[in-house]
């Protein structure tokens, strides 16, 4: 399966859920889509494109079910989360109700906008490992308040690589009137997504991660009713446009000055790549085999996993705490001296490293990340017992 792939022979890659990779039919597609656009820039970008940004909307709408009208294509999940963030009407007091496992740059933007608004970005403390789906819930909900307006939540966590009961969380918020926000980013392509089923109130997701479409195409899925309050982020000619579509909500959002948007046409390509090589079944046997050397790869940090080992919280990405002071220095090592591309990853006050396992990975790759764990242990003091 490496063959696919672009990457690099002499590197076991561990880290396919930092940026994904991109397999090189996508990419040639990729360059196909770009070379089309520079044999005729102006029809392309004012006319042809749009043709074009349809067909890879439709495509992408019936992968993830749901309605393209409600769906538009964004650069990445943080451009999308800052869209949504800046609209929302937020006020001093209220409450935006999250967990402490939330991406980085998100817990930014809100802190950015709360900052801005009096508003309170509450991060309900998730005490690692999780027992159980009723345990999680009953924790996050406690940091409900008669002031909490919105709930921000991940479909499944960056560097703790947890999947989250985001179904359960958004049926409670609608029984008690609150606007929920999903970041999604790690989600398609990795594991099954129902947009219709889960009803989110805004979704976003990255199709440069696990569905392997070349670097800055995601989307953002807003239901019918939230979309007037979106006013463009990037005001540009689709704002009170004089040849507008059929859609305010695409015009608005969709073209934000000249750029390259190539990497969102490449989506037909990405799906037909993944049914060909039949890739539910592909990630299928990755999540089996991560669950098969997890406890070897706990056993050697002597930590415990951080919720319990099935596929209601493991999918293609296991991770762990490691007791180090130096997770840079470490990281640099392991790819260094051991050629492992892994992320080693401060999160609070914790440390976090985290294996992805790709149609391309074999569980040996694993155990030799093991090994190397254990050298690192013997001879130097990166890591400590
Ligand atoms: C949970 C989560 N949300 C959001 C993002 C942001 O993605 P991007 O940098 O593509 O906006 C990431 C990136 O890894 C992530 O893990």
């Amino acid at each position: 399966m490496k063959n696919l792939f672009l990457l690099q022979d002499d590197i076991t890659f561990l880290n396919f859920g930092s940026f994904g990779a991109c397999p090189k039919i996508i990419f040639d597609d990729y360059i196909q889509w770009q070379y089309l656009l520079e044999k005729e820039p102006v029809q392309f970008i004012k006319k042809d494109g749009y043709h074009y940004l349809n067909i890879a909307r439709e495509a992408l709408a019936n992968y993830i079910h749901c309605t393209s009208a409600d769906l538009i294509f964004v650069p990445n999940p943080t451009f999308a989360i800052n869209l949504i963030v800046k609209n929302l009407a937020i006020k001093p007091g209220d409450e935006i109700l999250s967990t402490n496992l939330e991406y980085g740059a998100m817990d930014k933007t809100w802190n950015f906008y709360c900052k801005k608004t009096g508003a309170k970005y509450i991060q309900q403390d998730i005490k690692l490992p999780i027992s159980s789906t009723e345990e999680f819930l009953e924790i996050f909900w406690s940091g409900y308040s008669d002031k909490t307006k919105i709930i921000f939540i991940s479909h499944i966590t960056s560097s703790t690589g947890l999947i989250l009961p985001v179904k359960e969380i958004c049926e409670e918020a609608k029984k008690r009137g609150l606007i929920t926000i999903v970041d999604g980013a790690h989600v398609p392509g990795h594991i099954e997504l129902n947009l219709h089923e889960l009803q989110a109130d805004f979704y976003t997701g990255a199709c440069h991660k696990w569905m392997m479409t070349p670097k800055g195409s995601s989307f953002l899925h807003v239901k019918k009713e939230f979309q007037n309050l979106l006013e463009p982020l990037i005001v540009s000619w689709g704002y009170e446009s004089d040849t507008p579509s059929d859609s305010t909500f695409f015009d608005y959002h969709q073209f934000n000055g000249t750029r390259d948007f190539s990497a969102y046409l490449t989506i037909p390509k990405a799906l037909e790549f993944m049914e060909k090589h039949n890739w539910e079944k592909v990630s299928n046997q990755c999540k089996l085999n991560l669950l098969s050397v997890a406890p070897q790869f706990f056993e050697v940090l002597n930590a415990k996993p951080l919720a319990p080992l099935n596929q209601t919280y493991f999918a293609q990405m296991c991770s762990s705490e490691i007791k180090t002071s130096e997770p840079e220095k470490l990281q640099q090592l392991l790819f260094e001296k051991y050629k492992i591309e892994i992320p080693v990853m401060r999160h609070l006050n914790k440390v976090y490293i985290r294996f992805s396992f790709q149609a391309f990975n074999s569980t040996n790759e694993i155990i030799y990340l093991i090994e190397s764990l254990h050298k690192i242990k013997k001879e130097t003091r990166l890591i400590e017992n």
